[in-house]
């Protein structure tokens, strides 16, 4: 158990609330969708002019979308399952650094509820120890080399305690907290962790932002397992390419890998 008590036991951590400035202002709340990430999408395609910080969050996903065309599985009226719209005015070339900021936002959410060792398993699933407390898929739509439109969606396990054997390394904030959490506080309060990480962005900060990536990055300068190809291979992350690309230390030299391509053990 990895959670440390900050507060008095009579205290409920969520009796004071954070304040957005723009992010979650208006929040279209649904029971039932296929996928935000996609109902926000098809929302854009009808209009674009759709106003940065709106989120679209669902109490039960019927097709969940993960990274690289996996399911994202999440029981029903548990969880948060939820996207927002961020219009970051970025090159595409530096479209990673969202991933970053967004990484950063949730890990700085985590840690102020007292949760310790929370990292960022490169690209952006959040880690609680070897456990994965919250997955996201970033949808960007561009115009020339600007990302235009991004949608974030982000799902974070908030009071599940079962999961289906065949996920094996999964966690929830009940399971670290040992109570039980209303998501749709949670959820605010995340929104401010990630609007005031996302700012950094909006103000360029991007050297701070790098520094506080690979700060959090789970198995930095760690030797593990990986599976590149076919082959189990023993490599050291060392690094993140500006592309968003893995870097790293393999008996024959540094090389840089995309999602596809790496399998962590
Ligand atoms: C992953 O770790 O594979 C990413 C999971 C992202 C899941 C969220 S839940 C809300 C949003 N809508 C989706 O269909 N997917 C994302």
């Amino acid at each position: 158990m990895s959670y440390i008590m900050l507060y008095p036991k009579h205290f409920n951590i969520f009796d004071f609330m954070y304040e957005t400035l723009f992010l979650g202002k208006e929040i279209i709340q649904l029971s039932v969708v296929d996928s935000t990430n996609l109902y926000l999408k098809n929302m854009l395609d009808k209009s674009s002019k759709k106003m940065e910080g709106l989120v679209v969050n669902s109490h039960h996903q019927q097709s969940g979308r993960g990274q690289m065309g996996n399911v994202w599985e999440s029981e029903i009226g548990k969880n948060l399952t939820f996207s927002l719209l961020l219009k970051p005015a970025l090159k595409v070339s530096d479209q990673f650094l969202i991933s970053k900021v967004v990484s950063l936002g949730m890990v700085n959410f985590l840690t102020d509820l007292g949760i310790e060792d929370v990292s960022i398993k490169w690209p952006n699933d959040i880690y609680v120890g070897d456990a994965k407390i919250a997955g996201v898929l970033i949808e960007n739509t561009l115009k020339a080399n600007l990302i235009e439109n991004c949608i974030v969606g982000i799902g974070l396990n908030v009071n599940q305690i079962n999961f289906a054997a065949a996920i094996k390394n999964a966690t929830s904030l009940q399971l670290l907290i040992e109570k039980e959490l209303d998501a749709e506080h949670v959820l605010k309060q995340l929104l401010f962790f990630i609007e005031r990480s996302y700012l950094l962005l909006k103000t360029a900060k991007h050297t701070a932002i790098n520094a506080a990536y690979l700060t959090h990055l789970y198995r930095l300068n760690e030797t593990h397992f990986y599976e590149i190809g076919n082959e189990r291979v023993e490599a050291t992350i060392v690094g993140i390419a500006a592309t968003g690309k893995l870097q790293m230390q393999l008996k024959e030299g540094v090389r840089e890998f995309d999602l596809q391509e790496i399998k962590f053990c």
